[in-house]
């Protein structure tokens, strides 16, 4: 759990240099990337074996939302995700090809996402400034996107359908080098 969390702050530094920003000018932003990483933790009671024994006490339906993945080429996959976990871990739980590379620190832009209706767009929590910043850096962003990994399952996202961009931009390989606002 240590080498993950330490690894997490490095991928901010790394980030924030990757900005052009100094590390210990902008250490507020990683005690908060902290904080989020265990509020996060905090609201995922469920992983995929709870969810199972949520499926085999037949409680399911309370616990579970129905989600679409639709990958460029049209392609449906309807998946069921346990309340409380992000939409990045599902995809990866349910073998959709969404990359993740930062693991939900708010380090890269791969997990992007496009939000298929505004309804369900307005019922997520506002974006926090650092996934706006790294959205800034998504390939083909749109008026709904979000970053996967700061997509949380709740009750009211029952039914939500999420498009899988084209592409997506991870500087750390393909050498793209933001620009410093
Ligand atoms: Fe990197 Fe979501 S996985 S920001």
């Amino acid at each position: 759990m240590l080498v993950s969390r330490v690894s997490r702050l490095g991928a901010c530094v790394f980030r924030d240099l990757m900005k052009g920003q100094s590390a210990f000018v902008q250490r507020p932003r990683y005690l908060h990337a902290f904080y989020r990483h265990f509020r996060t933790l905090r609201h995922r009671p469920f992983s995929s074996t709870a969810a199972s024994e949520a499926c085999k006490e037949g409680n399911n339906d309370k616990k579970l939302i129905n989600v679409t993945f639709v990958d460029k080429d049209g392609e449906e996959k309807h998946i069921k995700v346990p309340v409380g976990m992000s939409m990045l871990e599902a995809a990866h739980e349910n073998d959709i090809e969404l990359e993740g590379a930062c693991e939900g620190s708010l380090a890269c832009s791969t997990c992007h996402v496009i939000v298929m209706d505004v309804d369900y767009y307005n019922k997520l929590e506002e974006p926090i400034d650092e996934e706006n910043d790294m959205l800034d850096l998504a390939f083909g962003l749109t008026e709904t996107s979000r970053l996967g990994c700061q997509v949380i399952a709740k009750p009211e996202l029952d039914g939500i359908r999420l498009a899988l961009p084209a592409a997506t931009r991870n500087f750390a390989v393909d050498g793209y080098k933001p620009k410093p606002h």
